[in-house]
This record gives C-alpha cells, structure tokens and sequence, in this order.
C-alpha cells in the first residue's frame, strides 16, 4: 500500500474552518485522516463505512480480532451507537468527564458495523476534548472510528511527525494541530451492573472515575468483562530495543550499553557502561506521561543493548504509565536487584527472551 499522504496544519486555538470542512469530507468520503486528540493520535475513518474500517486495519496491519473505539460529538451521537442509549450510570459518566479521556464499552445497534466491534456485541465510545477532534467529526457527520495512529503493536503518537513515521504514506491526510495533551490514551471502561471496570488505565484517573462510581480492576470482574478486554496484548507499546520493567534500582548488574530509565528525584549509582535517562520527576507524572511516548522513541532510536526501566510506582496517571511501560518491556517485570541482575545476564546473553513473568 502507498498512498501519497497530505499534511494540514490546524491551531486548535484559532481553528480554520476552510481545512475542517475539507478535512470533514475526506472522513466521510471514506478517507484515512490521522486525527490529533488530546490523549494521542488516532487513525481516523468514517465508522459507519465498513471499507474505510477495513483500510485502518490494513494500514496499522491490526489484527481484525481487535475491535477499534468510535469518536463521537457529544452524547446525541454516542447514542446513536449505543442500544437503549446510555445507561445511568454512563450518562452520569459522560456528564462528568465528557468531552475528555474516557472510553465507554457498551452494547452497540445494528448501525454499527462487524468491522468495527471485531462482530462483538460491544462498542467502545468515546467524546474527545481536543477542539479540533470535534469539530472534525461535525464536520464528517458520521462517528469517526480511530484507533491509536500506529502500526500495531508499536508506540502510539503524541505528534503529526510519529504518525509520518509510523503511517506515512499509507494514509490519505495527517491533520497536525501540534503535541497531545495527555500523552496516554484514554481510560477504557465497561460496566457490570452500575460498577465501572477498567479494562485500560489511561488518562482519566481511576481516583476520578471514583468520585462518580464505583470501579473495579479488570481482574476482580466476572469473566464477562474479562473477555471484553481483547487488544490488551502484553506486547504492545513495545520499542523495538528489549526491555525490562524493574521496580528496584540494579545493583550489581552486567555491564554492557544498557540504558537505565527513570526519574530525576533521585541519585542512582550504576553498573559501569549503564547510562542514565530520565522520564522527567516523578513529582509531576502528568508531565512524565505527556513525553513518555516521545521518550520512548528517543529510546529506541538510540539503539541500546537493553533498556532498564524503572516504575513509577504511583497512583493516578502512574497507573497509566506504568501500565505501558511494563507493557513496552513485554511482561518482563523484575523486583528484586537479584532478579534484575539475572534478567540482564540472560538479556545480555542473547538468548530468546523468556516468556513474561513478575520475579
Ligand atoms: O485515547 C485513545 O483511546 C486513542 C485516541 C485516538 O482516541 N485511541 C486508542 O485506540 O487508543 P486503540 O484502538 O489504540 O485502543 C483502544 C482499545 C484497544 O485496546 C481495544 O482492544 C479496546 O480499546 N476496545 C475497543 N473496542 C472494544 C470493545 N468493544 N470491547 C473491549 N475493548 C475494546
Ligand atoms: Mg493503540
């Protein structure tokens, strides 16, 4: 697939409605149009156009097992996607934090089609704040179906310029209205009964939703809600440098071009031929998580043997970052300095990583 792919510029704080309205029409003609959120970029298309779903699939080389979110205007929409339309406990939900960060997993209507659920009963729902966002899926008319605009299983965007990278020239249009707010993607729930389950932390804290609901972890649900949670994939978010999460610092590790991933709060001392890279202070998170994508970018292009990274170990939007970095180390998770030394002898001895597991 190569397509010779157009890049708009937007400013969300003086929006051209010229470039909306076209941008708008390209969505509903079935065109692939990266979209900035305030969380990250998303892989636009027309979500009622099941030939537009099957070309964000094929560009992102998604699996079609992995259903995609839809992006709505406000709840009119939402509701036309949503048997019954929202439930109380949703409409309460929606109330308090839409436009923003949060996904809502509900039962969808006919007029949504198989492509886009991956033929499940469910639908994932979601007003995004980013003004641009908005005004983009006004203009098309139509829900705009978008997942994260990366190829699958890789780091998703926070800039137009990681979406050149990851998709340039295999979609129609980029619209760059400059670098995502959020930094993470937004917090995926369902509901069983009137409890909120988290199927993905993101950057609608669960301390927030808890004010308004009551929320449990994906793991303390029934097995309904469990299954609900297809793309959660371990390997996910993933650089292509190999990768540990550790929550310890490294002790006496094997030297070697390793990259020690952390915070700033702090002095570490480290094994000779370690160097040290900081996601910023573990002080502000919020920060930490706007740049952790870029970071992990950065990471990778300098092509370490390894990347240590460190947990933030934090409520709030560290639920969030930590739950993408230990999916960026693949399940890989050490918490002991023993464990950790022993991790990277075997990193460092090249042999296949080990299946994940928490040590
Ligand atoms: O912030 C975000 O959510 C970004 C921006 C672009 O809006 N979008 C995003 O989409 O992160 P994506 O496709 O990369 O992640 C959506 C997640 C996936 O893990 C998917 O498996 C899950 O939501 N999901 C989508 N529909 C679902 C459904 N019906 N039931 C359960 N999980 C669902
Ligand atoms: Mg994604």
């Amino acid at each position: 697939m190569s397509k010779s792919t157009r890049l708009i510029t937007i400013n969300p704080t003086s929006i051209d409605d010229a470039l909306v309205t076209e941008a708008g029409a390209a969505l509903a003609d079935g065109k692939l149009v990266a979209i900035p959120t305030e969380t990250v970029y998303g892989l636009g298309c027309n979500g009622l156009d099941p030939d537009a779903i099957a070309g964000v699939f094929e560009a992102k080389g998604r699996p079609a097992s992995d259903p995609l979110i839809v992006h709505v205007d406000g709840v009119a929409m939402a509701e036309t996607l949503i048997e019954g339309g929202l439930p109380a406990v949703a409409a309460r939900l929606a109330a308090a934090f839409w436009p923003g960060p949060l996904t809502m997993v509900l039962p969808k209507t006919q007029i949504v089609p198989d492509a886009i659920t991956s033929s499940g009963p469910t639908v994932g729902v979601r007003c995004p704040a980013h003004p641009v966002a908005r005004a983009l899926i006004t203009a098309s008319g139509v829900p705009v179906a978008a997942p994260s605009a990366n190829r699958f299983g890789r780091i998703s965007p926070t800039t137009a310029a990681h979406v050149v990278e990851e998709l340039g020239d295999r979609i129609d249009l980029i619209v760059d209205a400059g670098p995502a707010d959020y930094g993470v993607e937004s917090t995926v729930v369902t509901f069983e009964g009137d409890d909120a389950v988290i199927l993905r932390h993101g950057a609608l804290t669960a301390e927030a939703l808890a004010a308004h609901v009551t929320v449990r972890e994906v793991e303390e649900a029934e097995t309904e809600a469990r299954a609900a949670a297809p793309g959660h994939d371990i390997r996910h978010y993933s650089p292509r440098t190999p990768a540990i999460a550790t929550t310890t610092t490294p002790g006496d590790a094997a030297e070697g071009d390793i990259v020690y991933v952390a915070y700033e709060d702090r002095e570490i001392s480290l094994p000779s031929g370690w160097s040290f890279f900081s996601l910023g202070n573990r002080s502000d998170l919020e920060l930490v998580a706007r740049d952790l994508y870029a970071n992990l970018r950065r990471l990778d292009a300098a092509a370490h043997d390894l990347i240590v990274i460190e947990l933030a170990g934090a409520g709030g939007i560290g639920r969030a970052i930590d739950d993408r970095l230990i999916r960026a180390a693949s399940g890989n998770v050490t918490t002991t300095a023993a464990a950790l030394a022993e991790a990277v002898a075997e990193m460092r001895q090249a042999k296949p990583p080990s299946a994940p597991r928490r040590r």
